[in-house]
């Protein structure tokens, strides 16, 4: 089976071929050598490629400046997944598209399931809720759509390294404690996409690591661990405040806890507390 993983250089880019199963062969790209957004030179690579699966790791990331512009965000996130899911189609391949707990509103008491109406509330999760709606027109019910939330990794820009850097540089900190979320590790994600392709499961599902926490609770999270670690020597103070204390360009979501249940029962898969794989994480980057 030939995989192409597109976006491979960001956090699941990188962790997709760390953990791709034996007997895959996977073709790893991404831009400039692929442009999801340019449709002719999008067509010649994945000719010249063939793969069985593409898995659609690339996208407009950056949910402040997407305010900003927009247009950009809109060419990756949704004409990117439109295109990539008219050449899955037209080779006959399997698409994997991964989307976002941003399509939610945030407003909910209980964990989203994956058909609760979705009501983005930034630029980022408009676009990225629009080329779920363009992946799912062109594939229809061949389409694989996995949402996550909070994911970090050893590579990249994430919430984990801002903090590290942070607690290196000042005596205190102040996070938000009021938007509740699951910190996954990008590795259980990509673990998580191999299994439900090999399964061949089709639909829209959810996955994170297990548990929730607020922004807060991570970052002492990832105080603890690190000193435990030796990646940190001192600890510094981390007060909790509330989201009107940090404005953003964009609005986040207050409540993305995602309910991961159809993917767990589908797949067959069980999933590690957040707290868990957070440490795998910071012990992989000691090492
Ligand atoms: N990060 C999170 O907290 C989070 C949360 C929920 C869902 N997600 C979703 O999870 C998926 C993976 O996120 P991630 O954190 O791994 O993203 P990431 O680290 O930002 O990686 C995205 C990759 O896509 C590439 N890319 C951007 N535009 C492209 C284009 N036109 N053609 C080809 N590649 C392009 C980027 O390249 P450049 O760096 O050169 O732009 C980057 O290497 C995305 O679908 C994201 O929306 C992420």
């Amino acid at each position: 089976m030939k995989v192409l993983i597109v976006g491979s250089n960001g956090q699941l880019g990188c962790e997709l071929q760390r953990t791709c199963p034996s007997g895959i062969k996977i073709s790893a790209k991404d831009y400039p050598d692929i442009d999801i957004t340019k449709d002719k030179s999008l067509k010649l690579v994945i000719d010249k490629e063939a793969p069985d699966w593409i898995i659609n790791s690339a996208a407009y990331t950056n949910v402040d400046d997407a305010e900003e512009e927009p247009e950009k965000a809109h060419a990756v996130n949704c004409e990117g997944a439109k295109n990539l899911a008219c050449e899955a189609l037209r080779i006959n391949a399997r698409l994997v598209h991964i989307s976002t707990d941003f399509v939610f509103n945030g407003n909910n008491c209980r964990p989203y399931k994956p058909l609760d109406p979705p009501d983005p509330q930034s630029v980022y999760g408009k676009t990225k809720l629009d080329g779920e709606s363009a992946v799912l027109n062109i594939l229809k019910e061949d389409a694989l759509i996995i949402r996550t939330a909070w994911l970090y990794s050893s590579h990249g820009n994430n919430f984990v390294y801002t903090m590290l850097r942070l607690m290196k540089e000042k005596k205190e900190l102040t996070i938000i404690d009021d938007q509740i979320g699951s910190p996954t590790w990008a590795n259980g994600l990509a673990k998580t996409i191999w299994a439900a392709m090999e399964k061949g499961i089709k639909g829209i599902f959810h996955w994170t690591d297990a548990g929730v926490a607020s922004w807060y609770d991570f970052a002492v999270a990832i105080q603890d661990e690190a000193i435990d670690a030796g990646i940190l020597s001192k600890r510094i103070s981390i007060l909790p405040i509330p989201t009107e204390q940090y404005l953003t360009q964009a609005k986040r979501p207050s409540f993305s806890v995602l309910d991961k249940r159809n993917l767990l029962d589908a797949a067959g898969l069980s999933s590690v507390h957040w707290r868990i794989q957070l440490r795998h994480m910071i012990r992989e980057i000691t090492h």
